[in-house]
């Protein structure tokens, strides 16, 4: 027996329609903060994700080479595509341009639950502005995404990649140890984080010191620790500015200063932002992003940009978990034929409804009356029409209310104005 691919899963009819609903909803925030979908293909060249990340990346993803020989790899994101899409063909749009999309992901990641090897992300690109506003606006609409979905349990972390830079130069951290350093941050290893520093010669204080402040998210205290480094004058301020906006503007006031965040992947600078559902255990990030550079990179005039990806699976998951009552699937009306003479006219009149949009089943598999009011049942009708000879002569059918069993002889020119009206 063949069997799916590990890390990937096919999905049933009834997943799929939680799959659409939830699609639906989260196109409709973005929609609401004026945001266009755009589209990008599945797999790109192997060099738009190697440029910003080195060939390390590659061991990631899924990469491969095509019968011309073309080195490509399946999009393990979307930031880097959008990017490329954005120098190829939209450097010339009115800005800010604001994109959203949903597209399929792939990353040699070790699968679990909430981690796959196929996921989707449903996510967001603001391209040309870097002000406060702009960033306030971004946060804001990946929280409400998730909130106007129905999650209740989420916290939203946002920190500052300049100023862990500026920590880092304060306490004369070479590259190579902050490499080593980074993803202990991003796993909140403090215990580790302080071991390595101690063996890197860093006074006891001092490394207590870098470690208080990655943990505190008192927003003074961060100040105080780098106040010598002038150049992060204005970036401190356009952060609190952020915040005062989420809190004063777009009535967030849940949120952390994380300033512990360090993202995964290479191109953020400055702002950056998490949002998890703590509901998930191990696998509880449901959204991450920030602003970024990979313009000047991939050949177009700089301009500023920042985005953020949610993970579709796992806020679906989420929601799950939650107990969130997501809509039953439902058809309008089940068509049955008492007999195979009967057939035809209940195809004719299924047709008819359908024209109307009304959502129609029929009875295909000859089962008589009264297994397809079971099935009927199970596929959660609202109604049964039960064509039968006697009522046909009449020029009428039966039209039975599936919840309350009641029937009643219509017309058949009456069925759909009964049917609007019920
Ligand atoms: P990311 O944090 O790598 O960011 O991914 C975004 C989200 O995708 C994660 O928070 C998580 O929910 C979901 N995700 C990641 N890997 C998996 C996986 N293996 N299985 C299931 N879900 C997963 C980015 O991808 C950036 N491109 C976000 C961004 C947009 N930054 C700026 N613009």
């Amino acid at each position: 027996m063949y069997q799916v691919p590990r890390g990937t899963r096919d999905f049933t009819p009834d997943e799929m329609k939680i799959r659409r609903y939830v699609e639906e909803d989260m196109k409709s925030t973005f929609t609401t903060f004026g945001y266009n979908e755009i589209q990008t293909p599945t797999f790109e060249n192997l060099e738009l994700f190697t440029a910003k990340s080195g060939d390390s990346i590659i061991d990631e993803i899924y990469d491969f080479s095509d019968k011309g020989n073309r080195k490509l790899a399946l999009r393990p994101e979307l930031t880097a595509p959008v990017i490329r899409f954005y120098v190829e063909k939209l450097q010339m749009e009115p800005k800010p341009l604001k994109l959203f999309y949903f597209g399929n992901c792939f990353r040699y990641d070790r699968p679990q639950k909430g981690r796959y090897r196929e996921f989707q992300q449903a996510g967001c690109e603001i391209i040309g502005t870097d002000t406060p506003e702009a960033y306030a606006e971004l946060i804001a609409l990946a929280y409400y995404n998730l909130k106007n979905i129905g999650l209740k349990n989420i916290t939203l972390n946002i920190g500052n990649l300049d100023i862990i830079n500026s920590m880092f130069t304060k306490i004369g951290i070479t590259d190579k140890i902050k490499k080593e350093l980074l993803p202990l941050i991003d796993k909140s290893q403090f215990e580790e984080i302080y071991t390595i520093l101690c063996i890197e010669n860093i006074s006891e204080d001092i490394a207590k010191m870098f470690i208080e402040i990655l943990q505190t998210s008192n927003i003074d205290k961060i100040k105080d620790y780098v106040k010598e480094d002038n150049t992060l004058t204005e970036e401190i301020s356009n952060f609190e500015n952020i915040l005062h906006l989420l809190k004063k503007s777009f009535n967030i006031s849940k949120y952390q200063i994380k300033i512990s965040i360090v993202r995964g992947l290479d191109y953020y600078k400055g702002i950056v932002f998490e949002i998890d559902a703590p509901v998930l255990g191990a696998e509880k990030q449901l959204c991450g992003g920030g602003a970024y550079d990979l313009v000047g990179l991939f050949g177009g005039r700089d301009t500023a940009t920042a985005g953020f990806a949610i993970g579709f699976d796992r806020t679906i998951l989420a929601l799950e978990v939650e107990k969130f009552e997501f809509p039953t699937p439902k058809i309008d009306v089940y068509i049955i034929p008492v007999n195979k003479e009967m057939t035809e006219k209940s195809i004719e009149l299924a047709q008819q409804l359908r024209e109307k949009g009304i959502i129609t089943e029929v009875d295909l598999l000859r089962r008589g009356v009264g297994k397809s009011l079971k099935h009927a049942n199970s596929k959660n009708s609202e109604k049964a029409i039960i064509i039968g000879q006697k009522e046909l002569e009449k020029d009428s059918v039966t039209l039975r209310d599936m919840k309350t069993g009641d029937q009643q002889l219509v017309k058949i020119a009456e069925i759909l104005s009964k049917l609007k009206s019920s």
